[in-house]
C-alpha cells in the first residue's frame, strides 16, 4: 500500500496552508460586485504596486485574465494579436481569444526557450495601408516564465526591446505572467522592473504561490476600469471573494520568497534524473520550477507505463507526449520527496538500457 504522495503534476495542486485557511476564516468581506469587498481591494492594491502598475483586478484564473486582457487591448473584432505558437494563450485557452472576442492570433514561432525573434515580432505587424485586406495588428502577447518551454524566463532586456517595439508601431503589449514571480527570482531582477514596459500582466496566484483561487491582472486605471466590465460581461463578477482574496494576500507574504528554493530543488532533481540511464533531462534548461524529462529512443518503457509506474509508488508526474514527462516543483515538496522520486524513477527504469543500448 502507497503510504506516501509525491504530487509533482503541476504547482497548482498545493493545499492552502493553516495561515491561509485561517485568514480565509477570519476575512473582511463585502460584496465585490457592489465594489465593496475590502479584503478584494487590498490584494488587488497589493499586487498593482508590487507589478509598478496603477490598478489590479482580481480573476478566478489565469486564462480569464489573459482572455480580459487581450479582448481589452484588442477591443474592435477582426483585430490581431502576434503571440508565440507554443504560448499558453495560443494552445491552452480554448482558443477563448478568438470564439469570444474575434480577435485573430498571429503567431510567431517561439524559440527554445520562450522567445519569439525580435525581427519575425516585427514582420508579424500588419502594413496598416494594407487594412483593406489584413487585420489590424493591436497587440503584442509574451509569456514569462514560458510553461511549454520548461519555464524558462524572458530577460528585462528582450522584454525591453519587445516593449520598444511595441511603442515603435503603436501597440499595446501584455505578458502573460502566471508565473512572473518565478521569472524574476530566477534573473535576480525586481518583478516591477521586469514587466516595466507592459501595458497589462495577468499574474497567477495559484500557481507556485500557492494560493487555492485566482490571478490578478494589472494595468493602468483606464484598462482596469474597462477589464472590470469585461470580467462581469463574462460571468466572472464575485460576491465575497475577499474570502478568496484574503488566502492570497498570505500567499504573496509566505511564499514568494520560497521560489528560489522551489528551483533549487527542481535543479537538484533534474540532475538527479539526467543520471538514469535511459532518460534525458536538458539541465541547464531548468531555470525555474518547471522540468521536462525526455525517455530516451528505443528505451522499453513509455512515458504513460513510467507515469503509472511512479503513481503505483505515489509519485504524481503527467505525461507530456509518449515520451516526455513534466515536473513542476513547488512550495510543498520537501528535500526528502526529491530523493524520494528520484528513487522511484530510478527503480522503474532498473534493467532499461540507455541510448547506446548499455
Ligand atoms: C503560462 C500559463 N498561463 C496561463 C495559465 C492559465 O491559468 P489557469 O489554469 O488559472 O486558467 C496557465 C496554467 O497553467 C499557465 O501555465
Amino acid at each position: 500500500m502507497v503510504t506516501k504522495t509525491v504530487d509533482l503534476r503541476s504547482d497548482t495542486v498545493t493545499k492552502p496552508t493553516e495561515l491561509m485557511r485561517a485568514a480565509m476564516a477570519n476575512a473582511e468581506v463585502d460584496d465585490d460586485v457592489l465594489g465593496s469587498d475590502p479584503t478584494t481591494f487590498r490584494l488587488e492594491a497589493e499586487v498593482a504596486k508590487i507589478m509598478g502598475k496603477e490598478a489590479g483586478l482580481f480573476v478566478p484564473s489565469g486564462t480569464m485574465g489573459n482572455l480580459i486582457s487581450v479582448l481589452v487591448h484588442c477591443d474592435i473584432r477582426g483585430s490581431e494579436v502576434i503571440l508565440g505558437d507554443n504560448s499558453h494563450v495560443h494552445i491552452f485557452e480554448n482558443g477563448g481569444i478568438a470564439t469570444l472576442g474575434g480577435v485573430h492570433p498571429r503567431t510567431v514561432k517561439n524559440n527554445d526557450d520562450g522567445t519569439m525573434n525580435i525581427e519575425l515580432i516585427e514582420a508579424a505587424i500588419r502594413n496598416p495601408s494594407w487594412e483593406l485586406v489584413y487585420p489590424t495588428t493591436r497587440l503584442i502577447c509574451l509569456e514569462n516564465s514560458h510553461a511549454n518551454s520548461g519555464g524558462r524566463c524572458l530577460s528585462v532586456e528582450y522584454t525591453d526591446k519587445v516593449g520598444e517595439l511595441a511603442k515603435k508601431h503603436d501597440l499595446k503589449l501584455h505578458i502573460d505572467g502566471a508565473r512572473i514571480f518565478n521569472a524574476a527570482t530566477a534573473l535576480g531582477v525586481p518583478v516591477d522592473r521586469l514587466v516595466q514596459p507592459a501595458d497589462s500582466v495577468s499574474v497567477c496566484l495559484s500557481k507556485g504561490l500557492g494560493a487555492p483561487v485566482g490571478s490578478v491582472i494589472v494595468g493602468s486605471k483606464s484598462f482596469i476600469t474597462k477589464a472590470r466590465r469585461l470580467r462581469k460581461t463574462l460571468g466572472g463578477g464575485m460576491r465575497q471573494n475577499g474570502v478568496l482574496c484574503a488566502a492570497a494576500l498570505v500567499a504573496l507574504q509566505e511564499n514568494v520568497g520560497k521560489l528560489d528554493e522551489d528551483h533549487k530543488k527542481a535543479k537538484v532533481l533534474a540532475e538527479g534524473l539526467n543520471q538514469i540511464k535511459g532518460l534525458r533531462v536538458n539541465v541547464t534548461a531548468v531555470e525555474t520550477n518547471i522540468i521536462f524529462i525526455d525517455i530516451v529512443e528505443g528505451s522499453k518503457i513509455t512515458g504513460e507505463k513510467l507515469c503509472k509506474n511512479l503513481g503505483e509508488h505515489g509519485v504524481l508526474v503527467m505525461p507530456e507526449t509518449s515520451s516526455r514527462i513534466r515536473i513542476v516543483m513547488h512550495h510543498q515538496i520537501s528535500a526528502s520527496d526529491v530523493q524520494y522520486t528520484l528513487l522511484c524513477f530510478q527503480q522503474a527504469f532498473a534493467g532499461v538500457p540507455d541510448e547506446n543500448g548499455n
